[in-house]
């Protein structure tokens, strides 16, 4: 699926480029420009990145349970509040967009 259509990028190239990193040091932070930097890439209108944001927190996520072998404590903890700022990221960008 296409995530980024000025770029033509793919989720799965995105999620490719986000566990080669955390292969390298899987508690390294892992953002949108990092991402497309190494795919020699930017951000043009940068829609996409609400998406791709997404897909590195999913990645990560999936990542570190495969590497613990489940899920630890701390690991949802985490979890828990990236998914409360991104609820409250997401309301907010919602308001600005309607306003
Ligand atoms: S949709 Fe990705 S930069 Fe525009």
């Amino acid at each position: 699926m296409i995530t980024c259509h000025c770029n033509y990028i793919t989720e799965r190239e995105i999620e490719d480029v986000v566990i080669g990193f955390l292969r390298e040091d899987p508690w390294q932070l892992v953002v949108p420009n990092k991402v497309y930097h190494e795919m020699g890439r930017r951000g043009r209108c940068c829609g996409c990145f609400p998406s791709v944001i997404d897909i590195i927190i999913r990645t990560t996520v999936e990542f570190h349970r495969h590497l613990k072998g489940g899920a630890s404590e701390e690991l949802e903890t985490v979890v828990s509040k990236l998914d409360e700022l991104r609820t409250r990221l997401t309301a907010a960008r919602n308001k600005v967009f309607v306003a």
